[in-house]
């Protein structure tokens, strides 16, 4: 169990593995680290400069810092003490050495990649990632030199196929937006790892509760932790993760790129941290039910949800993770004008973009990210006009049948 607490400032930095508690607990309390008020949950101190009373104390810090012994900062774009209890509390349920909090998962993704490639290098991105990660990779890190490379692994295309000798990273996002596939990631790093490339997965869909994927041998994990772990889409955030050594240039980068995050959002973030657990038991709850009765819905076309055995990569999901989420995609039959009837017809889920948060929301993605491409075209990157995407949230299961059944019932 956790050590006893005693008079100050012990570190409660336990993993999963060796406290012997669930996620569930390890939510509510890993990372915790105790401060000299007494107080349960951790202060906000939003500071940007940290005082220093004389210049000994100063030059007592710089030489602490040069000696690598001290986690105090002088200034707030290089750390925060409410951003440091976030970043511990993080760390402990990916089971990582060390966590890094960041201004969005943008801020993540961006600062990560530039943090970690070489000059010239090339890197492999897997195909279906969030479209603003696919425009970084794919559209910017070209113009300054990079090459890039997509690799289609859910056509079948191989691995061996897409690496060059010149391949430092590769980034997949598990399970991707808005079919949940999900990619096998042990054989992923077992290749990798022969090669010396780093890998990098954004597991934003899944959570540390459904999948660590740093278990799984991935160097470096981010989240939009806007997300589930913030969970009440109230708040941007941005969270790399993995051993200290390999988080530590992202922590450089940022210092100087400046995408951090701010005391006010990492105290909310810690706050929605604690009930990680118990959210994404309902999340998940809600996602099963919902895809197995979407699926013998007559209205409906198909549906996709790892936790559905008709799901191409449900062998892999029930091996790799120990949960599905709450979001589900399916097609109804019908088109654009159909769909929108059905969008609008739900009473509980609002109609907003994004996923992870207690409430549910929908969205239709030929109208919410795709709407400047003609249908054609939008058919050929896979968002047929009659494509939803559903984010469950913590609402009752039956509530949310009860809605779906009579938003069908309509159409
Ligand atoms: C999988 C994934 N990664 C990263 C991002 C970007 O995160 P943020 O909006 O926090 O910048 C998103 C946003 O939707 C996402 O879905």
């Amino acid at each position: 169990m956790f050590p006893a607490q005693t008079a100050c400032c012990p570190t409660l930095a336990v993993t999963a593995e060796s406290s012997g508690v669930s996620l569930s607990t390890l939510a509510v309390h890993g990372g915790r680290q105790a401060n000299p008020y007494g107080a349960v949950t951790a202060p906000v101190v939003s500071s940007a400069p940290t005082v220093f009373p004389n210049t000994t104390a100063l030059r007592a810090f710089v030489e602490a810092r040069r000696q690598q012994r001290t986690e105090q900062v002088e200034y707030g774009r290089y750390g925060n003490p409410t951003i440091r209890e976030a970043e511990r509390r993080l760390a402990a349920l990916e089971g990582a050495e060390d966590a890094l909090l960041l201004a969005s998962g943008m801020a993540a993704v961006t600062t990560t990649l530039l943090a970690w490639l070489p000059p010239a290098a090339h890197v492999v991105l897997t195909d279906g990632v969030y479209r603003r990660t696919r425009q970084f990779v794919g559209e910017l890190l070209p113009r300054w030199g990079f090459s890039v490379s997509i690799w289609r692994w859910g056509t079948g295309e191989r691995l061996a196929d897409v690496l060059r000798p010149e391949t430092a990273l590769i980034l997949a996002e598990v399970p991707t937006n808005p079919y949940l596939r999900v990619l096998d990631l042990a054989a992923l790093t077992a290749a990798a790892r022969e090669r010396g490339i780093l890998t990098v997965v954004d597991a934003t869909f899944a959570t540390p509760i459904n999948l660590r994927p740093l278990t799984w041998g991935v160097d470096l994990v981010i989240h939009s932790a806007t997300k589930y772990l913030g969970g009440h889409h109230d708040l941007l955030a941005g969270v790399v993760a993995g051993r200290r050594a390999w988080v530590q240039p992202v922590r450089e980068m940022l210092g100087v790129l400046g995408g951090v995050s701010s005391a006010a959002t990492a105290a909310l973030l810690t706050r929605g941290l604690r009930t990680l657990g118990v959210r994404m038991a309902q999340h998940n709850r809600n996602g099963q039910a919902v895809a197995e009765f979407l699926e013998g819905h007559p209205a409906v076309a198909q549906v996709w949800y790892p936790g559905l055995p008709s799901h191409p990569d449900h062998t892999v999901a029930r091996r790799q993770m120990s949960g599905f989420g709450g979001v589900v995609s399916f097609t109804l039959r019908g088109g654009l004008e159909e769909t929108s009837r059905f969008v609008d017809a739900l009473r509980i889920p609002l109609l907003a973009a994004s996923l992870g948060g207690v409430e549910s929301l929908v969205t239709l993605p030929a109208l919410a990210s795709y709407y400047n491409l003609s249908a054609e075209e939008r058919l050929a990157l896979g968002i047929p006009d009659n494509l939803v995407r559903l984010a469950l949230g913590v609402e009752d299961t039956n509530d949310l049948l009860d809605d779906l059944a009579q938003a069908l019932g309509g159409i």
